[in-house]
């Protein structure tokens, strides 16, 4: 199906048509007819998806026929969590918009806000923005909101992540009644879901499954390792297969720091990007590393979080994260756009727990590669796809009353022998055994 299909009029045909893309992803076919139609939208597709172009386009089909531009006058406000996906999101806009007399601007913290001052005065039509910057500046009465048509928040359970909820409910109260409201996120949490009930009016959720879009194009493995020895595996992996580049995620912006000095000691260059630097070094490094000049990017989640870098073949979780959707928006940095991709992942024992979670999301266990040379002291076991959280246990056997005490819970076992016992605890259950069992048992005896 083409774009024009989609209700889409000639001058935004054109833009993207510029832009290369020959036919809508699946958020672009579902979202754009129900926003053009002025409905509010929910929207989850993992990361890599396309959703900026699945909201903009029907935004400036919507307000292109009429433009005004009063000073200060925004109509179109789209929230995003960091100040690079700000100006990502604006650039796309840009592009989006370049053959019609709409305009557009991205503010946000870390830079001087003269200039985004004196901008919005000569008026901008459709505004990005990180939720700090624009209430300073609303603050400060540079940006009115009265005639607001439609408002975007990209990236939500991002901008929760963050602890933006209080910023974005005070930029809400501050808008039109009426208008458009839609959401888009990677993954749909409960707590985005009750955001979207709050503030949006009867919206249409619209879903893609993310394991239809990753399946055919990304390699996954995980590679187990004694946590002081990963530096030297990295290093030994991009010299030994010759690596092009790689986004490499880690937990702390201390560690990136330390990362980027332990692979310069063996010769290889990296830098590191986090919360930490100067948005000019960010923005710097960030560019030489998408123009191919700089090969190995060091970053913290939050740093790299929905960047949109073309052709990026390989990721590596130099630290699991905690959560099971960063790990899903992590692999979501590579294949894009159809490429082929690899995402490895280095395991500690202490990954353990979080190996669990994250593969029960996946559905399945992640195949696991050795490396010659680097034999683990503190073996990893294969994972358990039905593990049970602690709180979830607690919680299950409150509700479940009768028989089950606390202490039988904590041991998981039971007098009436329906629990698994440490000897038939099989290490790889399978599917419709993680479904069917959710009784409880002790993991940390389970041995490969
Ligand atoms: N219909 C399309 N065909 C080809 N590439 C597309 C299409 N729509 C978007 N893209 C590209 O896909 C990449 C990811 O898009 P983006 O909107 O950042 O994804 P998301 O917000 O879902 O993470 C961008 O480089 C964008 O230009
Ligand atoms: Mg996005």
């Amino acid at each position: 199906m083409p774009f024009s299909k989609l209700g889409l009029s000639d001058p935004i045909v054109k833009a993207i048509s510029d832009a290369g893309y020959s036919k809508p992803t699946a958020i672009q076919k579902q979202a754009i007819p129900v926003i053009l139609s002025g409905k509010d939208v929910v929207a989850a597709a993992q990361t890599g998806t396309g959703k900026t172009a699945s909201f903009v386009l029907p935004i400036i089909e919507r307000i292109q026929s009429r433009p005004i531009k009063r000073g200060k006058r925004i109509r179109v406000l789209i929230l995003a969590p960091t100040r690079e996906l700000a100006a990502q999101v604006e650039a796309n806009v840009t592009k989006y918009r370049a053959h019609t007399d709409l305009t557009s601007m991205a503010i946000y913290g870390g830079v001087d806000d003269e200039p985004q001052k004196e901008q919005l005065i000569a008026g901008v039509d459709i505004l990005v923005a990180t939720p700090g910057r624009l209430l300073d500046l609303v603050h400060q009465r540079a940006v009115h909101f009265d005639e607001l048509e439609t408002l975007v928040l990209d990236e939500a359970d991002r901008m929760l992540d963050m602890g933006f909820s209080g910023d974005i409910y005070k930029i809400i109260d501050r808008l039109p009644l009426q208008r458009q409201t839609l959401l888009f996120t990677a993954t749909l949490t409960d707590d985005v879901r009750n955001l979207a009930d709050e503030i949006n009016n009867g919206a249409l959720e619209i879903t893609i499954s993310p394991k239809a879009q990753t399946a055919a194009t990304i390699e996954q493995y995980l590679i187990a390792i004694d946590k002081d020895k990963k530096s030297a595996l990295l290093s030994h992996l991009i010299t030994d297969q010759v690596w092009d580049q790689a986004l490499i995620f880690i937990e702390k912006k201390h560690g990136a720091a330390k990362l980027v000095e332990q692979l310069a000691k063996r010769g290889i260059v990296a830098e590191a990007i986090h919360g930490g630097r100067s948005q000019a070094s960010r923005e710097k490094i960030l560019a030489n590393f998408k123009s191919g000049e700089l090969k190995f990017l060091v970053a913290t989640g939050i740093a790299a979080r929905g960047l949109d870098i073309d052709e990026l073949t390989r990721v590596v979780n130099y630290d699991l994260p905690f959560k099971p959707e960063d790990y899903i928006h992590r692999i979501g940095r590579t294949g894009r756009a159809g490429a082929a991709g690899v995402a490895v992942s280095f395991v500690a024992l202490g990954d353990f727990k979080n190996l669990c979670a994250i593969e029960s999301r996946l559905g399945h266990i992640i195949k696991r590669k050795e490396v010659e040379g680097f034999i683990v002291k503190k073996e990893v076991p294969v994972s358990i796809l039905n593990y049970v959280t602690k709180h979830k246990r607690e919680n299950a056997y409150q509700g479940s009353g009768g028989n089950n005490s606390s202490h039988q819970s904590r041991n998981g076992s039971s007098r009436s022998g329906q629990s698994r016992s440490r000897q038939d605890s099989k290490p790889v259950p399978s599917k419709s055994d993680s479904e069917s069992s959710n009784q409880p048992f002790k993991w940390e005896k389970i041995k490969k």
